[in-house]
């Protein structure tokens, strides 16, 4: 929203497509756009009028709706504008333009709404609202929402009722997790937006410094929160508010679910917290509470991010997943900086330095996480049964929940999630902490839900992630949970070989890295020969066996072949009756405690016409001899090797999605952040 800088329509259609490209990312199916003015092809000249254009695809094909066919005068300059975007990933509903967002009220567009989140009770609302008249023309759960703010307003008890009052109002009907931002004709250049369990930043830009760098947040509870309300709107003075526009400055206001929307613009953001209503009026912001809560900060501080743009663009890389692959040396030392000291052999992570007498004491550790995050917990679990001596259970978060698992108040629960948003993994964090138990967060994302729900935790400062199939975020939470291990066992003395040989192993990590992301191009011309294939299995176990879960999901989400990552292990349980001489297998035998084993699993395969690639260790004669292709490994020490043995399946799933001809960054069906249960 700008307050007293002319921008023309067309500016403003620029920023929000741009946002709205930035957030790509996350995934989506269909998108739409909301702004002041007439579409030309309609005849209401009404001075308030919103235009809605909305496409089902990419932001591209939105884009092209708006400049190729001339929906509105793209030339008009305008003093003050609030304009809405919005990507949609489809939860009910199908992807369609009807189905995207903005929704609204009416055919007159008098309340328009943007969505994040599930409304559970929407059912319900639809069935009563159809009831009294109104007319729904979408199959989401969202379009409750901007029929019931109308509903609420067409049955007003005055003129005076302000718009963040029909707000709150609205989501004290609702259930479920929301992000919302409103806008209205009855209300222009107003914006009110709101917050339940999905979430909200606003990015706020001026052209000097703001005047304070907290928000003070207003309480209200029950019927007198409204009349608080309207007094706090009514008054003169704005020392509850950030005003910048008092001394004629120019102000403009970002809400975005995600800071990548709007850091080219600014870089000042704030928070909004469940329950927080936030309103702009007049180029002023203000932040008020619905429900107050014992223990609710009365401030929202406003946080300088330090994410850069270029950090998050392709650069020369064909896709962001490649991009994030080859960056891998750099991100796993962003990881270990400042926390490994080499020369005394000690980590500190400051996040958990706090805690660590409890976290020692504790009866068990639960680690839990969904997709790629929850494969970090596997990976890294022997090793932290070994250095903590301490049972780790490893958690799916979904199934976690389902079974109801007892957690107790010396248990210690990590939550493992790159974006630190994922439902799942914060509702099992929420089921965690209402039963008493410690939680720890490992996030990639600062400010995230995960980061601030949680008691203490490690950021594992990989830097943005943009292709959907995570790559640099796993590595880089693999080597966080191995920090937190070493941490754990510093005083341990009959650990100190095992900490030194860990320690030193780390330390040549990052060169480990690049010399197997030298092998691209033979995995390429392994790709070559596999594109054309259905099926492609990972085989391994100890602690390569996460490496062949999470190479499989690799497989499976970018290219859509069908792999299975099968612990070897099991293998005569079942899986060996697919081996044949057709059947594409991948098998990771490398030189640690479990390569005899799987050197029986090879001859099982083998025996059965099985022709295996096999990923192993540099020169291991042995081994290459019975295979029908290899990858040969640096070796590291055996708890760090899935590091390195889950690179060649990235690349792998990389080459093959680019020769299949699918689009890396975005597979189908897939975000990259899943805020719905
Ligand atoms: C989605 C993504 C996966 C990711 C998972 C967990 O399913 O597509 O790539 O591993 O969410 O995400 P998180 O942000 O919690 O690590």
């Amino acid at each position: 929203l700008n307050y007293r800088v002319p921008r023309t329509r067309k500016e403003i259609f620029e920023t929000l497509v741009k946002g709205l490209q930035r957030l790509e990312y996350r995934g989506y199916d269909s998108a739409g756009i909301a702004v002041d003015g007439p579409k030309k092809t309609t005849h209401d000249l009404n001075n308030n009028s919103i235009c809605l254009i909305k496409k089902k695809g990419k932001v591209k094909a939105l884009d092209e709706e708006i400049y190729q066919k001339d929906l509105v005068d793209l030339d008009e300059s305008l003093h003050t504008h609030f304009g809405l975007a919005h990507t949609r990933w489809a939860t009910h509903g199908e992807p369609s333009a009807l189905n995207s967002h903005p929704h609204r009220s009416d055919k007159n567009n008098e309340f328009v709404v943007i969505h994040n989140g599930i409304i559970t009770n929407y059912k319900e609302l639809k069935k009563y609202l159809i009831t009294k008249g109104y007319e729904f023309e979408s199959d989401t759960d969202t379009e409750v929402i901007p029929k019931l703010i109308k509903y609420l307003y067409d049955n007003r008890e005055n003129d005076s009722v302000t718009f963040s009052t029909l707000v709150e109002r609205v989501i004290q009907q609702l259930e479920g997790a929301f992000a919302l931002v409103f806008k209205s004709r009855h209300y222009p250049g107003e914006a009110v937006s709101t917050r339940r369990g999905s979430p909200l930043l606003i990015g706020v830009r001026s052209e000097h410094e703001l005047l304070t760098e907290h928000i003070p947040v207003q309480y209200k509870s029950g019927h007198q929160k409204e009349e608080v309300h309207e007094n706090s709107h009514n008054r003169t003075d704005s020392s509850n508010a950030i005003n910048s526009n008092g001394d004629g400055k120019p102000v403009e206001y970002y809400f975005a679910s995600d800071a990548s929307a709007i850091i080219e613009h600014t870089n000042k953001v704030l928070y909004m917290e469940d329950d927080d209503v936030a309103v702009v009026k007049g180029g002023e912001l203000s932040i008020h509470r619905v429900n107050r809560q014992a223990g609710d900060d009365p401030v929202r501080a406003i946080q300088t991010l330090q994410m850069e743009l270029q950090q998050i663009m392709k650069g020369n890389f064909e896709a962001f997943m490649q991009k994030e692959i080859f960056e891998q040396p750099e991100s796993v030392v962003n990881t270990m900086r400042g926390r490994i000291c080499f020369d005394t052999n000690t980590v500190i992570l400051g996040g958990l330095k706090d805690h660590l007498k409890e976290i020692k004491r504790c009866r068990r550790l639960i680690v839990i996480g969904c997709g790629t995050s929850f494969h970090a917990a596997v990976a890294t679990r022997q090793i932290l049964e070994e250095l903590t001596e301490l049972p780790v259970m490893v958690e799916l978060a979904s199934d976690f929940l389902d079974r109801n698992t007892p957690v107790f108040r010396d248990d210690v629960c990590f939550f493992i999630s790159q974006s630190g948003e994922t439902a799942d993994t914060l509702m099992a964090l929420r089921y965690c902490k209402e039963r008493g138990a410690l939680t720890v967060g490992i996030t990639n994302t600062v400010g995230s839900s995960i980061c601030r729900e949680t008691d203490c935790g490690v950021h594992i400062n990989a830097g943005p992630e943009i292709g959907v199939a995570s790559t640099k975020a796993y590595t880089s939470q693999f080597v966080s949970l191995i920090m937190f291990g070493l941490m754990m066992s510093e005083d341990r003395l009959s650990l100190q070989k095992r900490r030194t040989d860990i320690i030193n192993a780390l330390k040549v990590l990052p060169e480990l890295i690049k010399q197997v992301l030298a092998v691209d191009e033979k995995i390429k011309e392994i790709a070559d020969e596999l594109h054309h294939q259905k099926s492609l299995l990972v085989m391994g176990r100890g602690y390569n066996y996460a490496t062949c879960l999470e190479g499989a999901l690799k497989i499976k989400e970018i290219t859509y072949m069908h792999s299975e990552g099968i612990l070897a292990g099991e293998l005569k349980h079942g899986p060996l009756a697919l081996i044949d001489k057709h059947m594409p297998v991948i098998m990771i035998i490398m030189r640690d405690g479990c390569y005899t084993k799987c050197q029986n699993a090879l001859e099982q395969v083998t025996a059965r016409s099985g022709r295996p690639i096999i990923l192993c260790c540099q020169d291991d004669s042995e081994v290459i001899k019975n295979a029908y292709k290899t990858i040969e490994l640096p070796q590291t020490v055996d708890c760090l090797q899935g590091i390195l043995s889950v690179i060649p399946l990235q690349l792998l799933s990389f080459h093959l999605a680019v020769l299949r001809g699918y689009d890396v960054d975005c597979p189908r069906n897939l975000a990259k952040s899943v805020t719905v249960e």
